[in-house]
This record gives C-alpha cells, structure tokens and sequence, in this order.
C-alpha cells in the first residue's frame, strides 16, 4: 500500500469533508504539534531548538505556497535543510487531510470563522 501511495504524488486532492478534517486534526496531534504547536503558531514544545522556526500559520507568509496542492507537497517532499522533514511515509489521504487542517489553522486566525471546525473546544484567539 505505502509504495502505491508514494507514486501517487499528482492524484487529485479528496473533497474537503469534516471526517477529513478530523482526521487531519488527529494526524496533526501526532506527528506535528511537538513543532508546530496545537493551533500551528510555531510554539510546539520543540519549536524554541529549531532553525528555521515554523511559521505562524495564522499570521505569517507560507514560504512553500498556501494552496491545498503546495501543502500536500510540503508534507511529501519536506522542506530540505530545515527541520521539516518528508512525511511520505504518511497516507496519502492523510496527508491531504492534514493540508485541509493546516488551511483551517491558517484561516482561524483570520477573521473567517473555521465554519468546519467543530472539534476545537476553544475558540481561535485574536490577538
Ligand atoms: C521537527 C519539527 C517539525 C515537525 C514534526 C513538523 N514540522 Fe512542519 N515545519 C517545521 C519547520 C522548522 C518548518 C519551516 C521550514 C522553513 O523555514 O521553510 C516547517 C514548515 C512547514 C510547512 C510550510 C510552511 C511554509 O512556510 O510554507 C508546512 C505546511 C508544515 N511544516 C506542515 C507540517 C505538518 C502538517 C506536520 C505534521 C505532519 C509538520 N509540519 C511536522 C518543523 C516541523
């Protein structure tokens, strides 16, 4: 199964469901707080050691585009010579599960409300 995933970087992105966006939420708890923090403001407990640091989702420029297809590629390709390492090893649906709620991070912090974010008990902050 991981070797059919692997050659299927071009495959279309899924429709953006909430089942997706749960479980791009629970994948993101797993693999991706620990730098990017809960609600991906770059202050994960390891984030201080890092170099770069990852980005304020909510506030700052994505070097790596904002699209749903540039994170899907982030999360297969990595970014080399940072911290950020390839998670190819990952599902392919997850992997673009976890792009949908990199989106919906970057957008809480926004004015937009996270319409499809019915999981998060707190509500995003503004500063
Ligand atoms: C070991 C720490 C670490 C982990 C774990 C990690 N990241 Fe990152 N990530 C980084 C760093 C550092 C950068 C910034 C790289 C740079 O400066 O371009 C980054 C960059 C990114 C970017 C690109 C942002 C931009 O500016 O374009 C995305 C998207 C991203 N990470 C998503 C994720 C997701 C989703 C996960 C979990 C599957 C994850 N990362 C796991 C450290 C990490």
């Amino acid at each position: 199964m991981l070797s059919t995933a692997l050659v299927l970087f071009v495959a279309a992105a899924p429709a953006k469901s909430q089942a997706l966006l749960d479980k791009g939420k629970a994948a993101f708890q797993i693999n991706c707080v620990a730098c990017h923090g809960e609600k991906g403001a770059g202050d994960g407990p390891g984030a201080a050691a890092l170099n770069p640091k990852p980005r304020n989702y909510a506030k700052d420029p994505f070097k790596q585009g904002d699209k749903l297809e540039d994170i899907f590629a982030t999360l297969t390709k990595g970014v080399p010579g940072t911290p950020m390492v390839a998670f190819a090893h990952l599902a392919e649906e997850d992997r673009w599960a976890l792009a949908y709620w990199v989106l919906e991070l970057k957008g809480a912090g926004n004015d937009k409300p996270a319409v499809l974010d019915a999981g998060t008990k707190t509500p995003p902050k503004k500063k």
